[in-house]
Formats: C-alpha cells, structure tokens, sequence
C-alpha cells in the first residue's frame, strides 16, 4: 500500500459540518448572492458564514484583528465555494483598494535566478527532492549567476532572488563572496536568498555579506500535515526556528503555503493565516499545489485556483504592506492566473532571468512556467498585459516600507503546530 494511502484522493478540501457559528443562509438583501437563498448549491446542508457575519470577518482581519478559528475556516468555504463568484468578486475588490492604498497602481518585479536544482532536502510534493532519479541536475557557477544578475540590471531589474535547492556546494562563503561581488556589480540592488534551511549564524553570515531579503515558505502551518508531506528530519518546528532566525538577522522574510495540498482542509488553511498574523512576514508567496509527475504526490489533483485566490485577498486585508507575488504556480494553474492575481490584491511578479536551458530543469510542478510573461526577455509583453490591468510595472528594489500599525515585528515565536 502506499505510504500516502492516508492522504484523502478526490476533492482535496471539504466543508466542515461544524465549523461555522451557526448554520447559515444567505439572505440578506443586497448581497451579491441575491435570489440565491439557502445553503450555496452542491454543498448540501453544509453550513457557510452568514453574509454579514463574513463581513464581519473581513472587517476585523483589516483592522489588524484576528478573528477564531471557526469564523476563519467559515469564511475561507464561503468565498471559495465554486459558486460563489459574485461574493468573491466583493472580496477581491476590497483587497485591491487596500493594495491600492499601500502601492497605488505599481507592480514591482524582480528579477528570478534558479541557480541550482540539486538538493539534499525530499519534499514529497517537490520534483527537484534528492529522490527524484528522473531530473536533470544542473548547477550554475557563481561567475554565471553574477552575470545574469548583471544582464537583469542591464534590463532595468534592481531585486535578484537567487532561488535554488539546498545544494551543499553552495556553502556560506561561497553564497556571501556571491552576494557581496553582485552587491558591487549591481548597484542600488537587493539581494534576496531563497536557499532552504539554514544555521541561525549562517543566516547572520550571509545577511552581513549584504542578503537585504530571504524567501522560505512555511508550507503549512500544521506540523502533522507538515510531517506527512516532508521525510522525518524535516519539521515544521525547523521551519519556524529558521523563520525566527531570519527575522532576527533583519531580512526582509518571506514565508508562505501552497493551497490544495494533499489532505489539506480549510482548517489548515486557517491556521496558515493565524501563522502569517503572527510571524508578520514581510512578504507571503501563495500559490496552488501542482503535482509534479515523478513525486510521490503525483497522482492527486491541484489546488484549487479560486481558493487560492481568496487566501491571497485574505493574506492582503491581514498584512497590508506585505510584499504579494502573483506566483508562478498560480500562472501555471490558470493561463490568466497571475492577472487574477494582481486582481485579488497581489503586487508582486518575479519573470525569470535565469539562462533559457536551465529553466526547463527547475521543474518544481508540472508544466511549470518559464516562459513568455514569466521571461524577463519578454518585460515588453509583461508591461503591456499590466498596464491593461490598469497598473504600471515599477523596477525600482521595491523594500518593504514600514508604517503605522503595519506588519513588523514578531513579538513571540508560534508555537509550532499551535
Ligand atoms: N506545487 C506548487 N508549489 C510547489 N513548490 C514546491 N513544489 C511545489 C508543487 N508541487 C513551492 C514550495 C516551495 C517553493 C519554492 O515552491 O512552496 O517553497
């Protein structure tokens, strides 16, 4: 039997029979649910957030209030119910005006080098996991990563993330003399790392050499479901302690969870939400779970767009200022994805300036974007579909910019699995 026999098959989330206040009917005049009273259709009896209550909701993760548990996972089945299109619409608009309101009309890019797919790390979800025979390894040499960083500046970009697998030959001094030399090569640039999990003092290390940011998704915010879907000596707790440490360090932190995992519930997408509430990351990448072929996940379905959508808006109200990608997963997922994206309160996008024959290689999902929009050759495109949203592409570092009662701080360290 295989091992991820436990892992439900079929639709990947379910409405919780309990989960709301009260059991609910969609009434009220004005709504945008409107002559549809009742239970949403296709989820029989189960019970959604009253209208208002949903409101209510809304209002509290804007005025920088955590609402329970249950209201949480009420309100993420509400707006992402297949039929709740209008409703969504209401939500995506109200986190554009409060993106709008922090960014005004600007997208800042950043300019994407995958640098390595080798990795010591066996994600099961991941298809560049040590376990995956099948990929093409390839590593680039700090010389080639430079000079892409450099051709990136050339067009414009003046934020490289450097993204790859836990490659070991990548070591702190190797990573800081590639930082500082791209620091001098590029000026006025940030360096953000997305390199895996590392030492509290390597963490240090590299912030001193001249990192300005760091991207590491905390997947899930639930251990156990965080232990079924990573081998043993990878924990959640890990996961949190590295968060912690880049925090401390002074990085610009990114954390982050893929939505529609296998056996994921909305409660677990909940709990995401009251993880980033406490973390106060300064960035938050959100995208669909895609399964990739030759992984052991490769056989359940991907998340659902318009969850993911709504977790984006959500993620928007609670964290103002926070630095949004419309992901590539999320690209990749609906062929207007990243639009949608920007839609429903993102104001981030990260084209690929990484050399065209790697690209191919750093197959984290299947049929992985890489390029047309998502190439950073093809910025012409990307500012043209933009600008037909209604917003302006901006190359500028694009930092975090702290202001009154905005996410900041993280007062105390979640407990893990809390
Ligand atoms: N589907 C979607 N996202 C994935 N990632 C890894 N594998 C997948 C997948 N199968 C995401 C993880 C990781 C980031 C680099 O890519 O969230 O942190």
């Amino acid at each position: 039997m295989s091992p991820f026999a436990f892992l439900q098959k079929g639709p990947l989330w379910q409405i919780r029979g309990n989960a709301s206040p009260a059991a609910a009917t969609i009434q009220r005049a004005g709504s945008p649910l409107r002559g549809r009273p009742g239970p949403l259709p296709g989820q029989p009896g189960e019970c959604v957030l009253p209208m208002d209550m949903s409101a209510k909701v809304l209002d509290l993760l804007e005025q920088g209030a955590l609402p329970g548990r249950s209201a949480l996972v009420a309100c993420i089945d509400l707006y992402s119910a297949p039929e709740a299109e209008a409703l969504r619409a209401a939500l995506f608009a109200r986190a554009r005006a409060v993106a709008r309101a922090c960014f005004g009309r600007h997208i800042f890019v950043r300019g994407l080098v995958e640098f390595t797919n080798i990795c010591r790390k066996d994600c099961y979800y991941c298809g560049i996991r040590r376990g995956n025979a099948r990929a093409a390894r390839y590593r680039m040499s700090p010389d080639h990563i430079l000079a892409c960083c450099v051709n990136g500046w050339n067009l414009g970009f003046r934020t490289f993330v450097l993204q790859g697998g836990e490659d070991p030959l990548f070591s702190d001094d190797v990573l800081a003399a590639l930082v500082a030399r791209i620091k001098a090569a590029c000026p006025e640039s940030a360096v953000t790392l997305s390199v895996g999990e590392r030492s509290a003092a390597s963490y240090a290390y590299l912030r001193r050499a001249g990192a300005d940011r760091y991207l590491l998704r905390h997947e899930t915010a639930d251990a156990t479901l965080y232990a079924r879907l990573h081998p043993a000596d990878q924990t959640f707790a890990e996961r949190v302690r590295c968060l912690h440490d880049l925090k401390h360090a002074g990085y610009q932190t990114g954390a982050g969870m893929m939505v529609g995992l296998p056996g994921q519930t909305t409660e677990h997408l909940a709990k995401d939400l009251e993880f980033l509430y406490r973390l106060r990351p300064e960035m938050v990448g959100i995208g669909p779970f895609i399964p990739h072929n030759d992984t052991p996940l490769a056989d359940f379905q991907a998340g659902s767009v318009a969850r993911t959508l709504v977790m984006l808006a959500l993620a928007r109200l609670m964290l103002p200022r926070a630095l949004l990608p419309a992901t590539t997963a999320l690209g990749t997922a609906a062929e207007d994805g990243r639009e949608k994206g920007i839609l429903a309160g993102a104001n981030v996008l990260m084209p690929n300036v990484s050399p065209r024959e790697n690209r191919k290689k750093y197959m984290l999902y299947n049929g992985k974007l890489s390029d047309g929009d998502e190439a950073a050759e093809n910025m012409a495109s990307l500012r043209r579909h933009i600008a037909a949203l209604g917003y302006e592409i901006r190359m500028d570092r694009g930092d975090y910019a702290a202001g009154e009662g905005l996410p900041q701080a993280c007062p105390r360290p979640p407990k893990a699995g809390a």
